[in-house]
C-alpha cells in the first residue's frame, strides 16, 4: 500500500475503536539527515513536511487531537546553531501554514514554557491561537520548550500559593484539580502515543498526561513516518485491550 492511496479511513481500521487523541514524539531528524549525507537541520526540515501529513492525515481520518513534541526543554543543550535554525523554522512554518491551516478548521495550541522563546516566534503562537481558537475540525498541540517534570513543579507552585493566600484548602487539590492547571488543561489525555527513530523512551513528555496511555515505538525516523506508518501504529492499537487496572 503507498501513502497516496490513503486519503480516506483504511478498511481494516475499526472507526469507532480509533484513538481520539494521538500524540507523537517526533524523533530522528539528526539521524535521517545523516544518513543521506546532509546536515541534521535539513532532518529537521523534512521534519515538517511528515508533520503537516500526519495532522491531515488525522484530520481525513476522523481523529480529533493531535500532539507533537517539537522542542523539550533539555533541547537547549544542543548546538546554538541548531537551536537558532529550530526557532527559526518554527517561526517561518507558522507564518507560512497558519492561513491553509485555519481554512481547514485546525485549532492550534502551544504548550510548553513559552516566555524564553524569542519574542517574534511567540507573537507568531499568539496570534495563531487567537485566530484559530473557534475551529473544530482538529485540535493540533504543540510542544514547544516542553518538559513534564517543569510542567509538574509549575502547577505545584501554582496550587501552593494559592494555598499561601487561602484560596484553596490543601483537602481540595485533586487529580482532576492539578490536570486543570496543566498547560493541557481541557484536551483529554492521549490515547495512543507514537515515539519514532527506535528510542524506547519518553524524553519528559506529557509525563502526567499518559498514566493510561497506550505507547508504539517504530524504527521509523520522523522524516520518513507517513500515512502507511501511521496505519501499522492504528493497527496494533487496535490490537490493544485496554483494561485501565481492571480485568
Ligand atoms: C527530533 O529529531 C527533533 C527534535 C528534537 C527537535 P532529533 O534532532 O532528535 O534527531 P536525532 O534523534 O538526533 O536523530
Ligand atoms: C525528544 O527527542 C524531544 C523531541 C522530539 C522534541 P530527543 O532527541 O531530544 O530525546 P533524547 O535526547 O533522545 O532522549
Ligand atoms: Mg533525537
Amino acid at each position: 500500500m503507498t501513502a497516496k492511496l490513503l486519503q480516506t479511513l483504511p478498511a481494516d481500521l475499526d472507526r469507532q475503536r480509533l484513538p481520539r487523541h494521538v500524540a507523537v514524539i517526533m524523533d530522528g531528524n539528526g539521524r535521517w539527515a545523516k544518513r543521506q549525507g546532509l546536515p541534521r537541520v535539513i532532518g529537521h526540515r523534512q521534519g515538517v513536511d511528515a508533520l503537516k501529513d500526519l495532522l491531515r492525515c488525522c484530520k481525513d481520518w476522523g481523529i480529533e487531537s493531535l500532539t507533537a513534541y517539537a522542542f523539550s526543554t533539555e533541547n537547549w543543550g544542543r548546538p546554538a546553531e541548531e537551536v537558532d535554525f529550530l526557532m527559526v523554522l518554527f517561526e517561518r512554518m507558522l507564518r507560512q501554514e497558519l492561513e491553509q491551516m485555519h481554512l481547514e478548521g485546525v485549532k492550534i495550541r502551544f504548550v510548553g514554557d513559552l516566555d524564553p522563546l524569542p519574542k517574534s516566534l511567540q507573537a507568531e503562537m499568539h496570534r495563531s491561537m487567537v485566530e484559530t481558537a473557534d475551529n473544530r475540525a482538529i485540535q493540533f498541540t504543540v510542544a514547544i520548550n516542553y518538559g513534564g517534570r517543569h510542567e509538574i513543579v509549575k502547577v505545584s507552585r501554582q496550587l501552593a500559593d494559592m494555598v499561601r493566600h487561602n484560596q484553596l484548602n490543601p483537602e481540595e487539590i485533586t487529580e482532576k484539580l492539578f490536570a486543570d492547571h496543566l498547560y493541557t488543561a481541557g484536551v483529554r489525555d492521549p490515547d495512543l502515543l507514537i515515539r519514532t527513530s527506535g528510542e524506547m523512551r519518553l524524553s519528559n513528555f506529557l509525563l502526567w498526561q499518559i498514566a493510561y496511555t497506550e505507547i508504539y515505538f517504530t524504527d521509523i525516523l520522523w522524516p520518513e513516518f507517513n500515512r502507511v506508518e501511521f496505519h501499522r501504529a492504528l493497527m496494533a492499537y487496535q490490537e490493544r485491550d485496554r483494561r485501565f487496572g481492571k480485568i
